[in-house]
């Protein structure tokens, strides 16, 4: 895990090539055995790779998210404000979920930060999303996940020179 730590880096740059149904399949597995507070698995997830949708996805921020639209598929994270207390927590653990399993399939993957943004379109990101996708009120719209082949060079790995031992308190702080 931390050799994949290490070398997993976001990717907003991605090849034309769709990612296989296996592999999405696999991503959608992945996040759906992720913990959650008290087992409530208060999360649901919409796929998108019509081309069409993810270019106005793109305007869920501002500025607007200039790789969504060529992404070949984007998962968008929600989480069932009705059922638990817990869900930003279960929604977050989600999403790195699947970023981790991309990167073990070899895909790259990018976190689009979707609660508490705003939009180009003068409402919140989350609004937005909503109303793009037809998603109802209960459901609180976390991040949007983008995931496909990397393109080009990968950034460099991280290093463990960044682990900062000044940030862990022993026995108290
Ligand atoms: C909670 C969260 C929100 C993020 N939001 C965005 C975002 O809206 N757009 C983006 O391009 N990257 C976003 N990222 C990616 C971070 O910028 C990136 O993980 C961070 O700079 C560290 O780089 P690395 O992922 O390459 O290690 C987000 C990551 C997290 C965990």
């Amino acid at each position: 895990m931390l050799d994949m730590l290490l070398t997993r880096r976001s990717c907003r740059k991605f090849e034309g090539k769709a990612v296989e149904s296996e592999k999405k399949e696999k991503l959608l597995q992945a996040a759906q055995l992720a913990p959650t507070g008290k087992g409530t698995r208060p999360w649901e997830f919409v796929v998108i790779e019509n081309k069409e949708t993810l270019k106005k996805l793109g305007d869920c921020r501002n500025p607007n998210q200039p790789f969504l639209p060529d992404t070949p598929l984007a998962i968008v994270v929600l989480g069932n404000t009705q059922k638990t207390d817990t869900w930003i927590e279960d929604a977050s653990i989600a999403s790195i979920v699947i970023q981790l399993e991309a990167e073990k399939l070899g895909l790259g993957s990018c976190w689009v930060q979707i609660r508490l943004r705003e939009s180009n379109q003068g409402m919140s990101s989350e609004e937005y999303v909503r109303k793009l996708l037809g998603i109802p009120d209960h459901m609180a719209v976390l991040s949007v996940i983008a995931v496909g082949y990397p393109e080009g060079l990968k950034l460099k790995p991280h290093s463990l020179d960044e682990v900062d031992h000044a940030k862990i308190h022993t026995e108290a702080y």
